[in-house]
Order: C-alpha cells, then structure tokens, then sequence
C-alpha cells in the first residue's frame, strides 16, 4: 500500500468558475493540517453540516481531526482538496473499510468548501474526483454517505447520482425542535 502523501498526488486541472487544483493523498504538512481544521470550523460556524454544531472552536475540532490525520497516515483512507493557487478551497475524505465483507465500497465523509467559494462548482468538482478515484484507482463498487435533511444536500447529491437508500427520521438535533433526519445515500453503479 502506497504511503500517504509519499508518491503520486494527482493534480487535475477543472473547470469551476476558474481553474482549480484538485490534488489527491497530499502530504498532511502541519499547514495543510491547519487549514483543514480552520475550513471545518469555518464551515460548520456558516452552518454547514460536518459533523458539528455552531459555534465550535478551533480546539474543538482539533480532537477529531487528529484521529481522522491518524486514520489517512495508515493509508487506508484518502483526502482530495481542492486548491486556487495555494489556498485551500474544499476538501473531502474518502473512508474505506477494513473488513473484506465490505471492502468493495467506502464512505464519502466531510465533503466542504469555503463558505466563501460555494455555489461555484468546487463540491461537484471534488466529488468527481472522489468518484474517479474509487472507480479508476481503487476499483470500489458502491459510495454511500449520509447527508443531514433540510439543507438541500440531498438535492445536491442526487444531482451527481447518488439515491436515497434509508433514513434515520429526526435523529440529529440541530437545536431544540429543530430535529433533522439523517439520510443514507448510494452511488451504484459506481
Ligand atoms: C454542500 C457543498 C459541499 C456543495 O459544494 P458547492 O461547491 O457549494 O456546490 P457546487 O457549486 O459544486 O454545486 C453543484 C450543484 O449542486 C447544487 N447545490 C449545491 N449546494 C446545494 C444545496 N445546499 N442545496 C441544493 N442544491 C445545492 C448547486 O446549485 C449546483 O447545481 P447545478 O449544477 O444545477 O448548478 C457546500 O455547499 C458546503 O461546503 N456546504 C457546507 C458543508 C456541508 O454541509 N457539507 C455536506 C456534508 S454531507
């Protein structure tokens, strides 16, 4: 197995509104670590649904994305983001499994953009990525992943193909009476 970040980061060249990088396994250097974190507190502080609610810290964060660092070091996992020059504009994780009963699919988990960037094709883009990768380099079958309700993620997966396969009705609690349904997605054929 390849070592993280060791060899072939790809970069692809997409069209969004401008050309960006989208570059997969980077080295996790400690500033690339930092702007991940600084994007997923960003991200879940404008809303976004990644696992948190606002507002949350950068200290917060941190925890759980020492463990996800931790995970990708042992090369199981991949990470694609995307870059405008040298700023980090989205990223994503793709989460394979370890047992052989399930290790013809993987999990697509922590898809986000820079608030600032969205709406410009940057998530399709990485999603695109992610989908050549597990198809083309890891010869995976099926993608699932769980967006929350009430956010219009649904419509923006269904738009790349995904298709809800089940839901945990109102089991996310955003806040008091704001009760969201978690929504279990596929892709396949992949
Ligand atoms: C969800 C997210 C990743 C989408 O990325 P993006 O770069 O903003 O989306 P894109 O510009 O690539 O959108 C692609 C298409 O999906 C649509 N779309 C994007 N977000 C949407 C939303 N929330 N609701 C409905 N449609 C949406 C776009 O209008 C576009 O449609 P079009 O092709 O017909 O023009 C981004 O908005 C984000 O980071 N959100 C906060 C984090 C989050 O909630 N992540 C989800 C984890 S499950």
């Amino acid at each position: 197995m390849k070592e993280h970040g060791s060899a072939d980061a790809q970069e692809v060249v997409v069209e969004a509104d401008r050309p960006l990088a989208l570059l997969i396994d980077p080295p996790l250097t400690p500033e690339l670590r930092q702007d991940l974190v600084r994007m997923w507190v960003a991200v879940t502080n404008a809303g976004g649904a990644v696992g948190f609610l606002p507002p949350i810290t950068q200290g917060q964060v941190e925890p759980v994305a020492t463990a996800l660092f931790e995970r990708l070091a042992g090369g199981m996992d991949h990470l694609v983001i995307a870059r405008d020059g040298d700023v980090l504009v989205g990223w994503v994780i793709l989460e394979r499994n370890t047992e052989p009963i399930v290790a013809h699919w993987a999990w697509v988990k922590r898809l986000q953009v820079d608030p600032r960037r969205q709406n410009r094709g940057v998530g399709r883009a990485l999603m695109g990525a992610v989908h050549a990768l597990a198809r083309h380099q890891l010869g995976l079958e099926q993608l699932y992943l769980i967006a929350r309700s009430n956010a219009g993620l649904d419509t923006f997966y269904a738009g790349l193909g995904y298709r809800e396969v089940g839901r945990m009705p109102r089991n996310l609690r955003v806040a008091v009476g704001d009760e969201r349904d978690e929504i279990y997605m596929v892709l396949e054929p992949l």
